[in-house]
C-alpha cells in the first residue's frame, strides 16, 4: 500500500520529467498498479484524504459538541487526565493525549488517523471476540494507550469525542476502506527486532526530544501545567503492556513513517532496519502493567503474532512474539487453522 504509494508519487514526479515509464520500471515498481496509467490524479487515496475543517462549523451546539470532541483529542490530560482537579472527571490513568500516537488530531495518514473510519464500527474484535462499537475502541485506547478507566457511553466527553470521529468521516461513503489508515506495513526482517542495536538508534535519534530515561518533557517547566511537549516512551506516565503501541509492528510501522517527528510515509526518516530495532528497544522498555491480558483474544488463533504475552496456541516463546521473526509464527498458525477448518 504505502509502496505503491510511494510509487505513486514517484510516478508523478517522474511524469513530470516525462520520463515515468523508464523510471517506474527502473525502481520496480509494476506499471499496472492503482497509481497506473492515465489519471494520476484521480486515484482514489488522492481524492479522498481530504480532511474536513472543524474551524469552519457553525458556532452551533454541533459545532461546540465536535470542536469539544477534538479538543478532548489533542489535549485530553487537560479535561479528563489524571491531574484535572474535578476528580470523578480523572479517566485517563496517564497525562498523555491521544493525538500523541492519533498525529494530527487523528488526520495524518499513517499517524494512526481516526479519520473515515466511523462507518467501520460496529465491527468484530478479536481482543474480546465479539462485535464492537466506536464507543468500545475508543474505550479500549482508554484503558490501555491512556492507562485508565473506561468512559461510560452516555458521558458529556464520549459523546463529544464520537460526534469528532463522526465528522472526520463526513463524505466518506460507508463501506469504503480508505489507504492510509493504521501505520503502515513496511518489510518485516528476516531476524529478531534487536532491543540492543535499537537503543544506539534511540541515543541518536530520538534521545533528544523524549529525554534520556524514556520520560518525555512537560509543558512549561519547572510549572506544573498539563500534558507533554513530547511524550514519554516508557515508565509510569505511559502506556500499559496491553497498548497496541507496545506491540512491534504496529510501533515499528508507526515509527518508520512518523518518528523522528516531521517524518511522513513519503519521506521516512528511519531505514525498515532501524523502524524495527529502535521500535524494539521501545517495547522492551518497563510500563504500567494492565491486569487481565491473559483474557485477551479468545481465539487464540486470531491473536496477532506480535502480541507480547501470552497464552499462545502456536507453541512459539513469548520472547519470538515479542520480537519476531514472525514468518515462522505465522506458517505454524495457518496450519494450526488449516487442521481446524478455518
Ligand atoms: C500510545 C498511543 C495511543 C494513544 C495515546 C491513543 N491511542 Fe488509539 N490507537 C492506538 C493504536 C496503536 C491503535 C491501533 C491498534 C491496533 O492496531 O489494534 C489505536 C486505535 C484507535 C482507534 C481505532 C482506529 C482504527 O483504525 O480502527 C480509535 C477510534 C482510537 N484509537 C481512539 C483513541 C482515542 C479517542 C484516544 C484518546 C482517548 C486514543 N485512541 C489514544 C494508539 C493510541
Ligand atoms: C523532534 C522531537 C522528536 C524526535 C527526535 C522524536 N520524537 Fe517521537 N514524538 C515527538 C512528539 C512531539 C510526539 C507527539 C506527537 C504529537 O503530539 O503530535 C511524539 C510521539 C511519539 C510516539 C507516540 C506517543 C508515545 O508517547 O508513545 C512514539 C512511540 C515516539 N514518538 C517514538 C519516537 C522514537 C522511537 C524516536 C526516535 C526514532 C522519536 N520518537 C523521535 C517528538 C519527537
Amino acid at each position: 500500500m504505502s509502496f505503491q504509494e510511494r510509487c505513486f508519487s514517484l510516478f508523478r514526479f517522474s511524469l513530470f520529467r516525462a520520463g515515468f515509464i523508464l523510471a517506474a520500471v527502473a525502481i520496480g515498481c509494476a506499471v499496472s498498479s492503482p497509481a497506473s496509467a492515465q489519471t494520476p490524479a484521480s486515484t482514489p487515496t488522492s481524492k479522498i484524504w481530504t480532511v474536513p475543517e472543524v474551524g469552519a462549523l457553525p458556532n452551533d451546539a454541533f459545532g461546540a459538541q465536535v470542536r469539544r470532541g477534538r479538543d478532548l483529542i489533542t489535549a485530553t490530560y487537560a479535561h479528563i487526565g489524571p491531574e484535572v482537579s474535578d476528580a470523578p472527571r480523572r479517566y485517563a490513568g496517564n497525562n498523555l493525549a491521544c493525538t500523541n500516537c492519533h498525529l494530527e488530531a487523528g488526520t495524518k495518514k499513517f499517524g494512526l488517523p481516526i479519520f473515515g473510519l466511523f462507518e467501520l464500527f460496529p465491527q468484530y474484535s478479536a481482543r474480546l471476540g465479539a462485535e464492537i462499537t466506536i464507543e468500545d475502541r475508543v474505550n479500549s485506547c482508554m484503558v490501555r494507550s491512556m492507562n485508565g478507566r473506561e468512559l461510560p457511553n452516555d458521558s458529556p466527553e464520549m459523546q463529544a469525542i464520537v460526534a469528532y470521529i463522526k465528522f472526520l468521516s463526513s463524505g466518506v461513503a460507508p463501506g469504503q476502506k480508505l489507504s492510509g489508515l493504521g501505520a503502515g506495513a513496511m518489510p518485516e526482517l528476516k531476524r529478531a527486532a534487536d532491543p540492543v542495536r535499537g537503543k544506539a538508534i534511540y541515543v541518536n535519534a530520538c534521545q533528544a526530544c523524549h529525554n534520556t530515561d524514556g520520560s518525555g518533557i512537560r509543558r512549561s517547566l519547572p510549572t506544573t501545567d498539563l500534558g507533554y511537549m513530547m511524550p514519554p516512551l516508557w515508565g509510569p506516565d505511559s502506556f500499559n503492556d496491553g497498548a497496541g503501541m507496545a506491540r512491534l509492528i504496529t510501533a515499528a510501522n508507526f515509527l518508520h513513517f512518523n518518528m523522528p517527528h516531521g517524518a511522513d510515509y513519503l519521506n521516512p526518516q528511519l531505514s525498515v532496519e532501524q523502524a524495527w530495532d529502535v521500535a524494539a528497544f521501545v517495547v522492551s522498555m518497563p510500563r504500567p502493567k494492565k491486569a487481565g491480558l491473559d483474557k485477551d483474544f479468545p481465539d487464540l488463533l486470531k491473536k496477532p503474532v506480535d502480541t507480547p504475552y501470552g497464552p499462545y496456541a502456536d507453541g512459539f516463546s513469548e520472547q519470538q512474539h515479542k520480537y519476531g521473526p514472525f514468518a515462522p509464527i505465522r506458517a505454524a498458525l495457518a496450519k494450526l487453522k488449516a487442521k481446524k477448518g478455518q
